[in-house]
């Protein structure tokens, strides 16, 4: 019987991770969790709620009414992962420019990170989990059976996820994108509490030049080889 392990993919923002964790899940039939849409819910409830971020008291009290679930369904004989927000769907709301403007900052608040960090673990506790995020690897899950860490230049990464946005029907210019990915770069990689860095044991998958079917079969055959270990 092959090993349960935990997959931890982290690296920069916009690079392909969820995409390549989602198509990872799916070849080894594990569960996908987006651990980035937790600090995007989060962010949603206290814009929602005009807590403001430096108003640690309130955003303690806002965290304890909050319930982060996630639900999958299958379209087109793919699962489809769906972010809840206690009971509402909130997947296409917390993808809003909005959020990815102010999501780094309250990512950094230690009390958030605690509380998502603390649900993270569980969902995970019984291994077969691609978690993607900033932090899996060298915080979340610091004994994950696989480590990677993805990266990609930046207006690679910009111009991929304008794609996305406009498949969604929003039309955001690159620049503004280029933007917000170097700024989210910036507070996720230089915040006090578990900063985006790599593990010292994660394979590095440079997405650049590399195609997409490439990215997630290397990332399978490492699982695979984890799963046989002794
Ligand atoms: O993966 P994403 O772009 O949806 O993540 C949104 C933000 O959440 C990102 O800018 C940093 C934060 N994040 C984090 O601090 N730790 C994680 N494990 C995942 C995301």
């Amino acid at each position: 019987m092959p090993n349960d392990i935990v997959i931890a993919i982290d690296g920069y923002s916009g690079c392909g991770k969820s995409s390549t964790a989602k198509a990872v899940a799916h070849a080894l039939d594990y569960t996908y969790i987006d651990s980035g849409a937790m600090y995007r819910a989060v962010t949603l409830y206290l814009l929602r709620d005009k807590i403001s971020f430096s108003d640690i008291e309130a955003v303690v009290a806002a965290l304890e009414q909050m319930q982060i679930t996630f639900k999958m369904k299958m379209e087109a004989e793919l699962p489809l992962y769906e972010t809840y927000l206690n009971g509402e769907n909130v997947e296409r709301e917390i993808r809003s420019m909005d959020i990815s403007d102010s999501v780094s900052e309250v990512s950094a608040i230690p009390q958030v990170r605690q509380a998502m960090v603390g649900l993270q673990r569980n969902m995970g506790a019984n291994k077969r989990v691609v978690m993607d995020g900033r932090d899996i690897g060298t915080n979340v899950f610091p004994n994950a059976e696989v480590k990677v860490f993805m990266t990609a230049d930046l207006y690679v990464r910009a111009s991929r996820r304008q794609k996305e946005l406009k498949e969604r029907g929003v039309s955001v210019a690159v620049s503004e994108i280029v933007e917000n990915l170097a700024e989210r770069d910036q507070i996720d990689s230089t915040r006090k509490e578990n900063p985006l860095v790599k593990a010292e044991d994660a394979v590095v998958i440079d997405t650049t030049d590399l195609e997409f079917n490439k990215q997630v079969q290397r990332v399978v055959d490492i699982a695979r080889e984890a799963m046989q270990a002794p």
